[in-house]
């Protein structure tokens, strides 16, 4: 194993819930709609525009917008989203990540960011992470989202390292599909029915150690 390739929502800070508060209070003023709950772990790993996508079809409003008008929503989303994760700081972290950081940086292990996000920069910065990692995969660069294996492949790429010499972290559904697309191993958080395509399930961050990825990776190859 040479490198990890991390997801950034839901592994390194849990912004779920800003996501949800932004595309809520749009959906709201914009759309006249009330998103349910459910909406939050629907839109886990789904690029801004296939979110705001998504929402249309819920309202069944997706015909009346043409794609200038769906671009500016889909900013104002993202003003309100910006503001929210402002905020983050090291406090922020999940559990155990920062310690996971260290150890992976002890052996030497190289580490990347496949985030479907185009806010990763900002959200490292300010957790204070930005250091751990030698390449954040642009999604802007990439040709299809997750589950598409792209990101992942363009992170793999940018460490120089083979994805098959790689592990990916992921708590998505979407996300561990494209993992195993990508050749490398998965590690899946969080429910262990929900993630079954990966390698291994753990059920918090808390749990992700550089001893369990060695053992895992020497398991499956
Ligand atoms: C993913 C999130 O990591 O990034 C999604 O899980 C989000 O909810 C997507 O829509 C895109 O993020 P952003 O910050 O570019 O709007
Ligand atoms: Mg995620």
């Amino acid at each position: 194993m040479k490198g990890v390739l991390f997801d950034l929502d839901g592994i390194l800070t849990d912004t779920a819930k800003f996501h949800f508060a932004a595309w809520s209070r749009l959906a709201q003023e914009e759309l006249g709609v009330i998103l349910p709950a459910e909406f939050e772990s629907e839109l886990k790993g789904v690029s801004r525009v296939d979110s705001l996508v998504r929402i249309m079809d819920y309202a069944g409003i997706m015909n009346n917008y043409s794609p200038a008008e769906i671009k500016k929503l889909a900013n104002k989303k993202n003003d309100y989203y910006v503001k929210a994760i402002s905020s983050l700081t090291r406090a922020d972290i999940l559990p155990g990540i920062t310690e996971f950081l260290d150890e992976l940086t002890e052996h030497q292990v190289a580490c990347a960011i496949a985030s479907a996000s185009k806010n990763a920069p900002l959200i490292l910065k300010n957790l204070g992470l930005s250091d751990y990692f030698a390449a954040i995969a642009d999604p802007a660069k990439v040709a299809h989202g997750k589950p598409a294996p792209d990101i992942f492949l363009a992170a793999a790429d940018t460490l120089g390292i083979d994805p098959k010499e790689c592990v990916g972290i992921e708590d998505a559904v979407a996300g561990v599909t494209a993992i195993k697309a990508s050749g490398a191993l998965a590690i899946g958080v969080g429910d262990t029915q929900e993630l079954k395509e990966a390698d291994i399930v753990v059920p918090t961050t808390n749990e992700l150690d550089y001893k369990l990825l060695t053992q895992t990776f020497a398991e499956k190859y």
